[in-house]
């Protein structure tokens, strides 16, 4: 398995180009499932979890047509054409879904269209057990029938599926996403309130309302959706990656350096660019993008918690605890989304931060300096926050097991390398 070696130290100058959000790429990709004609997606990110997505496709009789890799010098998003012409196969197999999670957003849309979808139930993750009861339970609110068996969903409505009123008891982006693509073709209206507002649903709703579905108040946390009959092909380019834009904006405040997030939108990361001036960095919106740079004096320690969008993201909280670990004072982080998403504590903790957890909240009291060390990635945004670490830190910083940052970030060595940092990736056997 592959390895990063980082030597910290030198700040990060310069400018990185955001790539499209793996998180709005995922649901968008599943949504051809509604269609039997053409959706072209542009500005996906190359990364791990879209393949795995395109390959589960491709397993359901979608024929899926890659070009756009020539332009830009190889590097411009992806551009997918996905064409499900053919009620294919139905049943979405356990060894893609427990690759991914986000394979589960296929239920919707297949029940919708075929009358019948069979997924594998995705089973636990690093981050905590992440259930999808909810998505089952609403989907049972629009008639279908779901059983549980051998592993698998099995969900039926073979005269289709009708609309009703679903109150989420909780926030769920993919219960949001999987609901909004399973009632765009159910009959008469459907409301999801306590809906999720993440931009990456918002991204979702404007995509299948240019496929012709009739979806009110995106963005918000009620959606009305007015089933259609049938949906059609469109062209739709995806949103850019708040979590990738903030995990860059963190590494300039860390390192006091200057980067230009070029694509990246202020508006999308407005809670983590406060939490970066309270803490004593400069977030500026520009005219292509976003500029962050590092403090004048001493980082200052600042309370954060988790919270559904716009509220601090779960997915930047790793990151955000390597810039506290090495901020003056003390800072406390509390995690209310994910039960278990404190695995990089330990990690952290070799390289020297102090950090302490209580149940959902960790204590972090700020050090000098972080020394390098030999690490263990975990999950995604876990694995990030070492790599912030490493290029933070005193000496070499190893990390090992790095395929979850395939998942998630596109190029990272190589954006980061363009920006002074000194990194490279050792190939695995
Ligand atoms: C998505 C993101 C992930 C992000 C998360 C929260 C994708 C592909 N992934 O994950 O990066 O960290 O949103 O912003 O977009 N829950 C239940 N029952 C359910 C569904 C969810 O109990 O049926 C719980 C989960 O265990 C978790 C919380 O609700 O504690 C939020 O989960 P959810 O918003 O659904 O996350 P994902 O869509 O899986």
């Amino acid at each position: 398995m592959d390895s990063i070696r980082i030597r910290g130290g030198p700040p990060l100058m310069g400018a990185i180009e955001i790539s499209g959000a793996k998180n709005a790429a995922l649901p968008l990709l599943a949504a051809c499932l509604l269609t039997g004609e053409t959706l072209t997606l542009s500005n996906l990110p190359h990364l791990a979890d879209i393949a795995t997505m395109a390959h589960l496709l491709a397993e359901l009789g979608v024929d899926v047509s890659m070009n756009g890799d020539a332009c830009n010098g190889g590097y411009a998003g992806r551009v997918f054409g996905l064409t499900a012409a053919r009620a294919g196969e139905t049943t979405a197999p356990y060894e893609l879904v427990r690759r991914m999670r986000a394979s589960v957003l296929v239920l919707g849309p297949l029940l919708a269209r075929n009358g019948y979808a069979r997924v594998s139930l995705p089973g636990g993750c690093a981050i905590g057990t992440r259930p999808i009861d909810l998505h089952l339970k609403a989907l049972a609110q629009l008639g279908a029938d779901i059983e549980l068996e051998e592993g698998y969903i099995t969900a039926r409505a073979p005269n289709g599926l009708k609309g009703a009123h679903v109150l989420f008891p909780m926030v769920t982006v993919g219960g949001t996403e999987n609901l909004m693509m399973a009632a765009a073709l159910a009959e008469g209206e459907t409301v999801l309130a306590n809906a999720a507002r993440e931009p990456e649903v918002a991204d979702l709703a404007r995509c299948l309302i240019a496929m012709g579905a009739h979806i009110e108040g995106a963005g918000t946390d009620t959606l009305h959706i007015t089933g259609v009959k049938c949906l059609r092909g469109a062209d739709y380019t995806v949103v850019s990656d708040r979590i990738e834009a903030g995990t860059y904006a963190v590494a300039a405040a860390l390192t006091g350096g200057d980067l230009q997030l070029i694509g990246g939108r202020m508006d999308l990361i407005e809670a983590l660019a406060d939490t970066l001036v309270n803490a004593g960095a400069e977030v500026t919106e520009t005219a292509d993008g976003v500029r962050v740079s590092g403090a004048q004096g001493p980082l200052r320690g600042v309370d954060v918690m988790t919270e559904p969008f716009p509220g601090f993201p779960t997915d930047m909280q790793a990151q955000l605890m390597v810039l506290m670990a090495v901020a003056k004072g003390a800072s406390m982080i509390t995690e209310t989304i994910f039960e278990n998403r404190f695995m990089h504590v330990p990690e952290l903790c070799r390289m020297g931060a102090n950090i302490n957890v209580h149940g959902a909240s960790a204590i972090i009291r700020g050090v000098e300096e972080l020394s390098g060390a030999q690490v263990m990635a975990t999950d995604l945004r876990a694995s990030v926050s070492l790599v912030l670490a490493g290029l933070a830190a005193k000496g070499e910083t190893v990390i090992n097991r790095v395929y979850h940052l395939d998942r998630g970030y596109e190029r990272l060595e190589e954006k980061l390398s363009a920006c002074g940092a000194v990194i490279e990736r050792i190939k695995g056997k």
